[in-house]
C-alpha cells in the first residue's frame, strides 16, 4: 500500500493504525489532499497563525502542517496515536502538534479551522457548538470530506451553528466547504450529553455526542442484555468496545463481587461509561481505559470479556477490528475464561471465533443477531 504522500508542504510517510500485515488502505484520502493543496495555494500561514484541525484521520493534516504547530482535536485514540507515530516516522518532534481529545477543547481564539467531516452528525454538531466561542469574524473555516459523506444535513448543521457556506468543485470525489462565521449568531446550547432511562432498570444512561446508539437502546445491545451471563464466578470482567457502558453496567449488577473494566477507543464513549457507572454504583470501583482493544491488558488476566464489536473504523467498513479483538481476547483470558460476542447474522463471527478458539457455542439468535460464546 502507498504510504508516501506528496504535497506542496512536502513529502510525508504516513501509516494507519491499527497496523495490519497486508494493509490495503492509505492513511489519507482525496479530501486531505484537496484541503492541503487549497491551504498551500490560498491561506497565507505564518508562525503566528492559530491553526485548529478537527477529526484528522491518521494525522495527514497535522503532519503536513506541523510547521504551524496546530492544535488537533479528535475523539479517536487510534487517530491520536497514528498522528504521534507519523510525526516520529517523519523525524518531527511530538510537540509540533498539540493533541487534544474531544472533551478538552482549547480556549483561545483561532485564525484557521480545518474540519474533516466525521461519520457521526451528532459529533459534528457538538464540535460546531464547541467551536463557536473560538471564532472571530476573520476566522477562516474550511470543512473537507468525500462527497458521499457530505449529506445535506452536514451543510444544514454548518449553516445553523456557524453561518453561510460555499462549496468547492468536487475533485477526485472530494469536496471542500467554505464557511463564513456569522458573529451575530447567539452561542448555542449544547444538547449533549443526551440521556435515556434504560428499560426495566433503575439506570439512567447519558451519552456524549460520539457514542454508539446515543438516543436509545440499540436493538442488538437489547438482545445481548437479555442473554448476558449471570452470577458466574468471574472476578475480572471486560466490557470491550463499551460505548456508553450499558453492557458492563448490567454485568456489574449480575456480578456484585467482580471488578469491571470498560474499554473503548472513543474518549466520549469512555467518559460516558464512567459517568453512567459512577451514577449507578456510587461506591463501587471500576477501571476505565481509552485504548485500542485489549492492547494494554496483561496476558491471562481476565475471566470474562463481552463484546458487541464495531463494524467500521472512521468511514471504512469491515470486520478487521472485531477480528483483532477476538485474537486479543484469546491472549488476555485466563484458562477457562469466556468471550461472549454479539453480531449481525451476516457478519458470521463464528467462523473467525472457531479458528481462534477451536469451538464456538451459539447462546441465542433471532432473525438479525447471533450471540456466540467461546472458552479458552
Ligand atoms: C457496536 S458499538 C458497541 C457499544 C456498546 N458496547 C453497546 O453494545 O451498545 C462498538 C464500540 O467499539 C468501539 N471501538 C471501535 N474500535 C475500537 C478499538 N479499536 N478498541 C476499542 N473499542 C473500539 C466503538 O467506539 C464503539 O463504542
Amino acid at each position: 500500500m502507498e504510504t508516501l504522500l506528496n504535497l506542496p508542504q512536502g513529502q510525508f510517510e504516513l501509516q494507519r493504525l491499527p497496523k495490519r500485515k497486508l494493509e490495503k488502505l492509505r492513511a489519507w484520502d482525496a479530501a486531505d489532499e484537496y484541503l492541503l493543496q487549497y491551504v498551500s495555494d490560498n491561506c497565507n500561514l505564518s508562525s503566528a497563525t492559530k491553526l485548529l484541525i478537527v477529526n484528522d484521520g491518521f494525522g495527514a493534516l497535522a503532519v503536513a502542517l506541523h510547521a504551524f504547530i496546530p492544535v488537533a482535536i479528535s475523539d479517536s485514540y487510534l487517530s491520536r496515536q497514528a498522528t504521534k507515530l507519523n510525526l516520529a516516522a517523519n523525524g518531527l518532534p511530538e510537540d509540533s502538534v498539540k493533541l487534544k481529545n474531544s472533551l478538552d477543547w482549547p480556549k483561545q481564539q483561532v485564525d484557521l479551522v480545518l474540519i474533516k467531516v466525521p461519520k457521526t452528525l451528532a459529533l459534528l454538531e457538538d464540535q460546531l457548538i464547541q467551536l463557536q466561542p473560538l471564532l472571530t469574524a476573520e476566522t477562516k473555516i474550511i470543512a473537507a470530506g468525500m462527497v458521499k459523506a457530505m449529506s445535506s444535513s452536514v451543510w444544514k448543521l454548518m449553516e445553523r451553528y456557524l453561518g453561510p457556506t460555499k462549496p468547492s468543485l468536487a475533485k477526485k470525489k472530494a469536496r471542500l466547504i467554505f464557511i463564513s462565521f456569522n458573529i451575530q449568531k447567539p452561542l448555542a446550547e449544547n444538547p449533549y450529553p443526551v440521556c435515556f432511562q434504560l428499560e426495566n432498570t433503575r439506570f439512567r444512561i447519558c451519552n456524549h455526542a460520539n457514542v454508539f446508539s446515543r438516543e436509545s437502546l440499540d436493538i442488538g445491545t437489547r438482545f445481548l442484555l437479555q442473554h448476558l451471563p449471570k452470577n458466574t464466578d468471574a472476578k475480572d470482567i471486560v466490557d470491550l468496545g463499551c460505548g456508553n457502558g450499558i453492557v458492563g453496567l448490567m454485568l456489574a449488577e449480575y456480578h456484585t463481587e467482580a471488578t469491571l473494566y470498560f474499554v473503548d477507543e472513543s474518549y466520549m464513549a469512555v467518559a460516558s461509561a464512567k459517568e453512567n457507572f459512577q451514577s449507578a454504583f456510587e461506591r463501587r470501583q471500576a477501571d476505565f481505559c481509552v485504548t485500542d482493544g485489549l492492547n494494554e491488558f496483561e496476558t491471562e488476566s481476565m475471566d470474562l470479556i463481552v463484546c458487541n464489536p464495531p463494524f467500521h473504523q472512521q468511514n471504512t467498513v469491515g470486520n478487521q477490528i472485531a477480528l483483532s479483538m477476538f485474537k486479543q481476547s484469546q491472549r488476555v483470558l485466563r484458562k477457562g475464561g469466556n468471550l461472549w460476542v454479539i453480531g449481525n447474522r451476516h457478519l458470521a463471527y463464528h467462523i473467525d471465533l472457531k479458528k481462534i478458539f477451536k469451538s464456538c457455542n451459539e447462546i441465542a439468535s433471532n432473525s438479525k443477531f447471533v450471540i456466540w460464546q467461546v472458552s479458552k
